[in-house]
């Protein structure tokens, strides 16, 4: 965990050094160290024959050493003479959080030149959403419903990374989202599996390019394999029950996606797993990862993951905790020892067999391999790339297609240039906070706020008043200021949220309203009788409810990242149209969480004709639960906004819903169509969304579920025909007998701009 990763290195040398002298008697009798490259490979893959050849030669210290992630400091910069000598041994296979280009250079040196085989380090951090030209947070990317400026922005990470030594990330988080109190909401794409598919699909395309080989590539990591999403209360590192079904058909989905895209490896998760914590679980390492889905890459544990299988209350100690995951397929520990320390005994006692070590090495190998990490160990430490001008400008289109327009009263947006604005809020000039959670080489230097952009632009027509001295401020005493300062413009444009630290790991909150005084400040900001425009940086969803109606108009902005001022300007001024879209259902309050589109219909199912409110019911009503649905008396049942929601600056409808054909056979596909129209007055771009609904099945399917989106530009008054194709391979889940099936039946689709509306058909799966 990046808060506390000052690693045991002390004790390292203490625990290590005997051992390790006595094994590199016993078993490094290992030949003359000669490069991989002469290692004859006649027949079959190019790699294949190169890792017998060199797992022939190792020792059982250099294997071991190959499963071990190091850690050090995310923060500091040494090098101690203690990791040196362990990476001179073999006793490393990677590193995570080194810093500095000089560094990294002389660990593989190190490696590569004096390790026993010569066999190069993976060099591992944190590149979440952009390395130093900072892109929005993973779900505010997932709200451009854009795969291809996913794509872009994790490139641009990728050529920054690996322009300093950098050639793995913990990237993409693919874990499905349904509860924002769960701080790392904001580094998923939410709560579909289908649009976390495309997004996953987008990142592996991004961060590895065309080629692992490549210099710019950046191997991906799928994490956290998996259902730490579904922790219990969106309390972090929390329970998960998933049931088998639910497994498959919804929080397995991403990471399969992400396997097809040919990610190189993944992470496992914090959390148990129906009893089983991930880190040692062998259904998904061996029996879904390696045996269903012929994974040949490797995994690494999450931090101290392995270890954490004590506290869990699963392994007795280190070693049996070293045991339980290695025997599961876990390839590599991140930072905890309990591999380093234990599996040469657990070797030598055969409770780890020798060829479940090779295998977790020959998956490490591969993926160094497929790197070009033998041929090219070294990186070119001259580039100079980082926050190049087409970086930024990527930065801030992802940026302006992330923000989703929740409210526009009366048209307050786009503003008016001549308009005087009093800009408000702690979050207005918070370059630091504007790049979201896991940016450890953001700068804030290089971030641009939207007060800078306004003033530079806008100069005398804007008036700055923080009002609160950040998110979290309960003060009132600056309130005055911002109130004269209110009254004296034509429009207030408040910016606030969360800061970046209020979402991530181990950030969940139990409450997800604007946090501190920020809703007592608007609260006297809206008795001005100015109109406001609120704008919300946020790694979650808010609940709004306490302000909603005393403010005209929500722009929701994520954290934007480093050009999220620009961005913002953007939009607020028209010269963009809003195009973000909701990625996860819209809580009016946390009472209702889990709240999401995709849930099932129940045996009674709420609906409008049958819900009755708590204000509604006569006194003395004869206790009866006859007529009424699944629902809250008080909450209602549907969300504040819903799922693929978001307003533009236009208005669009779709008509004239065709479809080819209303059945669909063996090998056969239908074809929809609608045709979209810019009926309003500027360009805007609309998402048109697909879903579909089994209606009948062996067992119980959503009442809806995402199966396509379009992205779609048009002029003012211009219209274009949506086409969307549907086969059976789309309509099919995975069953009670773990089989995946599209059973015959009837269907129903809907072609719409979000999960409440569209226009609809049915078809018939023969
Ligand atoms: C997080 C991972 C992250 C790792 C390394 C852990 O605490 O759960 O997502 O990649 O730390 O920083």
């Amino acid at each position: 965990m990046f808060l506390i990763c000052e690693y045991q290195q002390n004790d390292y040398m203490k625990i290590k050094y005997l051992p390790i002298l006595l094994v590199l008697l016993t078993f490094c009798a290992s030949p003359k160290k000669e490069t991989i490259n002469k290692i004859d490979n006649k027949a079959g893959s190019p790699y294949e024959d190169k890792i017998e050849a060199l797992i022939a030669k190792m020792s059982l210290q250099e294997k071991i050493g190959q499963t071990a992630q190091r850690g050090t400091s995310s923060r500091g910069k040494g090098l101690s003479e203690e990791l040196k000598q362990a990476v001179r041994e073999g006793r490393v296979g990677s590193f995570l959080n080194l810093k500095g280009k000089a560094n990294v250079a002389e660990l593989q040196r190190l490696a590569v030149e004096e390790s026993p085989n010569g066999i190069p380090l993976i060099f591992a951090r944190d590149v979440i959403h952009g390395y130093k030209t900072i892109f929005p947070i993973p779900l505010g990317q997932a709200a451009t419903w854009n795969p291809k400026i996913v794509e872009r922005g994790s490139r641009v990470a990728a050529i920054e990374a690996t322009s300093m030594g950098i050639r793995w990330t913990f990237a993409p988080m693919l874990d499905i989202s349904r509860d924002p109190r769960w701080g790392r909401i904001a580094e998923s794409a939410g709560e579909d599996p289908f649009l976390t598919s495309e997004m996953a699909k987008a990142y592996v395309k991004g961060f590895q390019g065309d080629n692992l080989n490549s210099q710019t590539s950046l191997a991906a990591c799928g994490k956290h394999f998996v259902g730490y999403g579904a922790a219990e209360g969106g309390r972090d590192y929390n329970t998960a029950i998933i049931h088998d079904q639910l497994l498959h058909n919804v929080y397995l989905k991403p990471f399969k996606a992400a396997k097809e895209a040919g990610i190189a490896t993944y992470m496992t998760s914090f959390n148990e797993l129906n009893g089983i914590p991930a880190s040692g679980n062998k259904y998904i390492l061996q029996d879904v990862l390696r045996d269903t889905w012929n994974f040949d890459g490797f995994v690494v544990s999450d931090w101290n993951s392995i270890t954490e299988m004590i506290a869990h209350g699963y392994s007795e100690n280190p070693k049996a905790a070293a045991k339980s995951a290695a025997n599961a397929g876990l390839d590599m520990e991140m930072t905890s020892q309990a591999y380093d320390n234990h599996l040469e005994e657990l070797i030598k006692e055969g409770a780890v067999s020798m060829d479940q070590l090779d295998d977790m090495v020959r998956n490490i190998l591969r993926i160094k391999f497929k790197m070009g990490l033998f041929d090219t160990p070294y990186f070119d430490k001259n580039q100079d790339v980082l926050y190049k001008e087409d970086h930024l400008v990527s930065a801030k289109e992802a940026a302006v297609q992330s923000m989703v327009l929740l409210k526009n009263r009366d048209d307050v947006l786009p503003i008016n240039e001549g308009r005087k604005i009093a800009l408000i809020g702690p979050l207005a000039d918070a370059p630091h906070e504007q790049l979201g959670t896991w940016t450890f080489d953001g700068e804030k230097e290089h971030t641009v706020t939207p007060l800078s952009t306004l003033t530079k632009q806008y100069g005398k027509k804007v008036t700055y008043v923080k009002g609160l001295a950040n998110s979290r401020d309960n003060s009132s005493k600056d309130f005055k200021k911002a109130i004269k300062a209110a009254k004296k413009s034509d429009l207030i444009v408040f910016v606030g949220g969360e800061e970046a630290i209020l979402s991530g790991e181990a950030h969940s909150r139990a409450n997800i309203n604007l946090p501190g005084a920020q809703e007592e400040l608007l609260t006297e900001l809206a008795k001005t009788g100015k109109p406001i425009v609120l704008v919300i940086m946020a790694g979650r969803p808010i609940t709004l409810g306490n302000i909603l109606d005393k403010v005209d108009a929500v722009l929701f902005a994520w954290h934007p990242g480093t050009m999220g001022g620009p961005a913002l300007v953007e939009l607020l001024y028209g010269k963009a149209s809003p195009s973000g879209r909701l990625p996860v259902s819209w809580p009016k309050t946390v009472g209702q969480i889990p709240v999401h589109y995709n849930h099932k219909s129940t045996g009674r199912p709420a609906s409008k004709e049958s819900f009755v409110h708590i204000d509604d019911i006569p006194e003395f009503a004869w206790q009866s639960s006859l007529g009424n649905t699944s629902h809250y008396l008080d909450a209602g049942f549907s969300p504040q906004y819903p799922f693929g929601y978001g307003l533009t600056y236009s208005k669009f409808n779709c008509e004239g819903l065709t479809q080819s054909s209303s059945s669909l056979s063996n090998g056969g596909k239908i074809v929809v169509t609608a045709t979209l129209n810019n009926i309003g007055d500027r360009k805007a771009t609309e998402v048109v969304q697909l879903y579909v609904q089994d209606e009948f099945a062996s067992i119980t399917r959503p009442v809806k579920e995402l199966k396509g989106f379009k992205r779609i530009t048009l002029e003012a008054g211009k219209c274009e025909k949506v086409t969307f194709e549907i086969n059976k391979e789309d309509l099919s889940f995975y069953n009670a007998d773990g089989e995946w099936v599209t059973e015959a039946g009837s269907f129903k689709f809907w072609i719409g701009p979000n999960a409440m509306e569209g226009l609809s058909g049915s078809f018939e799966v023969e």
